[in-house]
């Protein structure tokens, strides 16, 4: 305490002002093609901090499928129009080589046990590319906080482990999923869907409804209500549905109750998708 009314004590030159009379600086990590979900981040941090940096980034070190990178929409013109008047300050929006000025990087985050699960068994080495890219803005911007959306909830449980784990100086603020009036959650990839698909993609939103209203009933009468909902429709391969639990992200035990998160990823058409819902097993 003695070194801080000492440093409070002097001009202020950079380097002994104390930590609470510096501006709070939010980072909203996103790859572009900015839609209302991406906004929601966006607003909040401006409510929480002094100086609001999106950056702006398709790493190429999260995505397993060379196909999957190239399709990827990149409009950093629109995304640019999209984020005026928004109170964002700063938008950073490197390219490959000044984020990965040796090409590929030798230190990698590795994403552990979870990693490999879910999202991470369809795209292998997806999470070690997330958590270091997010490990490398977070150390380019020095925020104090960095905001993630609900609909990526993996994720979420990753960057918050990475951060708990390294004891990066950041507190992670995650903003619930945004959705459309009929319940799809936006995402940069619904643009890819037609009609039919688009139409088809409801039964994601439609599996965590039936989830959800199985909850007071236990983890089987949750999967299975769960996975009836997820039939039918032709155009929809479910990829893995789950219920996990919040503290680990792994499947729960057959007899838990209490919180839980519902986790769905299916393909729709060519597009794949993501959600998840909170629930309260009963
Ligand atoms: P991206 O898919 O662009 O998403 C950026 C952020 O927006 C993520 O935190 C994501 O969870 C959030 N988001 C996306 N759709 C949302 C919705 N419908 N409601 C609320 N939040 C939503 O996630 C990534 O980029 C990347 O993996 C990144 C973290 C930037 C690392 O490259």
């Amino acid at each position: 305490r003695r070194a801080i009314e000492l440093a409070a004590a002097r001009p202020h030159d950079g380097f002994t002002a104390p930590a609470a009379g510096r501006a709070r600086v939010a980072l909203v990590p996103t790859m572009g093609a900015l839609h209302d979900g991406h906004l929601a981040l966006v607003e909040r941090a401006t409510e929480v901090a002094d100086i609001v940096v999106v950056s702006i980034f398709v790493n190429p070190l999260q995505f397993n499928d060379p196909a999957d990178l190239e399709r990827y929409p990149r409009d950093l013109e629109g995304d640019l129009r999209t984020l005026t008047g928004r109170g964002v300050d700063i938008v950073f929006a490197p390219d490959a080589a000044e984020l990965y000025p040796h090409g590929d990087t030798a230190t990698r985050v590795t994403a552990g046990r979870v990693g490999s699960l879910f999202e991470g068994r369809s795209r292998p080495g997806h999470f070690d590319g997330v958590l270091t890219v997010v490990a490398k803005l977070i150390n380019a911007v020095g925020p104090q906080r960095i905001l993630f959306g609900e609909k990526d909830a993996q994720q979420v449980f990753l960057v918050s482990r990475m951060v708990d784990d390294l004891n990066m100086p950041v507190a992670v603020e995650v903003v619930e999923t945004v959705r459309d009036d009929d319940g799809l959650a936006l995402s940069s990839r619904n643009r890819f869907l037609d009609a039919n698909e688009r139409r088809a993609a409801l039964t994601l939103p439609h599996v965590l409804e039936a989830a959800e209203s199985a909850s007071d009933r236990g983890i089987d009468a949750v999967l299975a209500a769960a996975q009836s909902a997820a039939m039918g429709e032709q155009l929809v391969t479910v990829d893995y549905l789950a219920v996990v639990h919040p503290s680990t992200f792994l499947p729960v035990d057959d007899d838990y109750t209490g919180k839980a998160r519902v986790i769905v990823a299916a393909k729709v058409g060519d597009t794949r998708l993501i959600d998840n819902a909170a629930i309260y097993l009963g």
